[in-house]
C-alpha cells in the first residue's frame, strides 16, 4: 500500500491523510518541503540529504523499491522529515502521484529539483533507435512531466525548480548524443518557462554538473541498451557528491538562473562561445588519444 505517512516506500496511489506537521527545524530550507525526481542514487541521494540537513522535509523518488527504501530507512534513521514514492518519471500518472505524495503527507511543495536520468556509452550511428528515445525520455520527459504535475503547488508557493543538467549541456560530446541532447533541452526549457511564469513568481534555474564521483554500481546504456558502467574518469578531475549537493543547495537559496559547477565547466562555456573551432579541435584530439575517456 501506498505510504503517505513518512517513512513507507509508496507504490500506489497516494491515499488522503492529514498532512503531517512539519516541526520548525534548523536550517536555510526550514518548513520547505522539496521533491527529489531520482533521489534513492548518487547526486540526488545526496541533494535529498543536504536539503533535509537544512530544516526541509523531502519526498524522495526512485525507479527501483529496494533501493528506495534503503535510502528512506537511512535518511529517516537520521531523524529527517522524508518519505518516498516509486515512480517511473517519463510517466505522467505517476509524477501526478508523486507530487500527491508531497502534498498529502507534508501539506505543500516549495522545491522541485528534477535528478532523474539515464545516461549512455555509445555512439550514434551504432545505438538502436529506441535507447536513443530511452535516454532523451527521462533526461526531457523525465523533466518536463514531474514539473507539469508540481506547477500548480508550486505556484501556491512561490517555489523553485531546478533542472539537473550537465556541462555536456554546453557542447557536444562523442558517444553521449541523445544524452547530451536531453540535457541541452532542458536548459532551453528552463530560460522559456523563466519567461512565460515570470509573473507567477516561481524559479526556474538549471544546474550544469561537471564530473562528480559516482556510486561504485551506477549503469548507464550501451548501443544495445544495456546497462554498462559508467566510462572512466580521473577522480582529480571528480567533485564528491556531497560538494555537488551543496552547490545545488546555493543555487536554490539564491534562486540562480544557471550554475555551471566546476572550472572545467566554465572554460567549456568560454572555450566554445569565444572559440568554438578551438573547442571542436580539442574534443576531437581527445577522442583520438584518449578513447577510453568516451568508450
Ligand atoms: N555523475 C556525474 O558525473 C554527472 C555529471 C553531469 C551531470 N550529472 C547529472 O546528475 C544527475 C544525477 O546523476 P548521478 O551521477 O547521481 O546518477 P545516478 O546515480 O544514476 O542517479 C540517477 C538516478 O535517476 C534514476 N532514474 C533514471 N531514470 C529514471 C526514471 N525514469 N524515473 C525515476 N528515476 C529514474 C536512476 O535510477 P535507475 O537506477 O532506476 O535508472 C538513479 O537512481 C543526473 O541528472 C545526471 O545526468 C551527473
Amino acid at each position: 500500500m501506498l505510504d503517505a505517512q513518512p517513512g513507507i516506500a509508496a507504490e500506489q496511489a497516494p491515499q488522503r491523510v492529514a498532512a503531517v506537521p512539519l516541526t520548525p527545524g534548523q536550517g536555510v530550507f526550514a518548513g520547505k518541503v522539496a521533491i527529489v525526481t531520482g533521489s534513492e542514487s548518487g547526486i540526488g541521494r545526496e541533494t535529498a540529504r543536504a536539503l533535509c540537513q537544512q530544516g526541509a522535509a523531502v519526498v524522495l523518488n526512485g525507479r527501483c523499491p529496494e533501493r528506495l527504501a534503503h535510502t528512506l530507512r537511512e535518511l529517516e534513521s537520521a531523524g529527517f522529515a522524508v518519505t518516498s514514492y516509486v515512480a517511473d518519471v517519463t510517466d505522467y500518472a505517476a509524477c501526478e502521484a508523486l507530487v500527491e505524495t508531497a502534498v498529502l503527507t507534508f501539506g505543500r511543495l516549495d522545491i522541485l529539483v528534477t535528478n532523474a536520468s539515464i545516461s549512455q556509452r555509445a555512439y550514434f550511428a551504432d545505438m538502436q533507435p529506441e535507447v536513443f528515445k530511452q535516454v532523451l525520455d527521462s533526461n526531457v520527459y523525465g523533466t518536463v512531466y514531474p514539473l507539469k504535475a508540481a506547477l500548480p503547488a508550486l505556484i501556491r508557493t512561490k517555489g523553485s525548480v531546478t533542472f539537473i543538467s550537465s556541462i555536456s549541456a554546453l557542447n557536444g560530446m562523442p558517444s553521449g548524443s541523445a544524452y547530451c541532447a536531453g540535457k541541452a533541452a532542458v536548459s532551453n526549457l528552463a530560460h522559456t518557462l523563466r519567461l512565460e511564469l515570470a509573473d507567477t513568481g516561481v524559479h526556474f534555474g538549471v544546474v550544469h554538473i561537471g564530473f562528480t564521483q559516482n556510486d561504485p554500481d551506477k549503469r548507464v546504456l550501451d548501443a544495445a541498451g544495456q546497462p554498462v558502467p559508467i566510462a572512466h574518469r580521473p577522480p582529480r578531475w571528480q567533485k564528491s557528491q556531497a560538494e555537488v549537493a551543496a552547490i545545488i543547495l546555493g543555487h536554490i537559496r539564491r534562486r540562480r538562473q544557471r550554475t555551471v559547477i566546476s572550472a572545467l565547466g566554465l572554460l567549456i562555456v568560454l572555450v566554445h562561445t569565444y572559440l568554438p573551432r578551438l573547442g571542436d579541435w580539442i574534443v576531437l584530439t581527445t577522442t583520438r588519444r584518449l578513447r577510453h575517456f568516451y568508450e
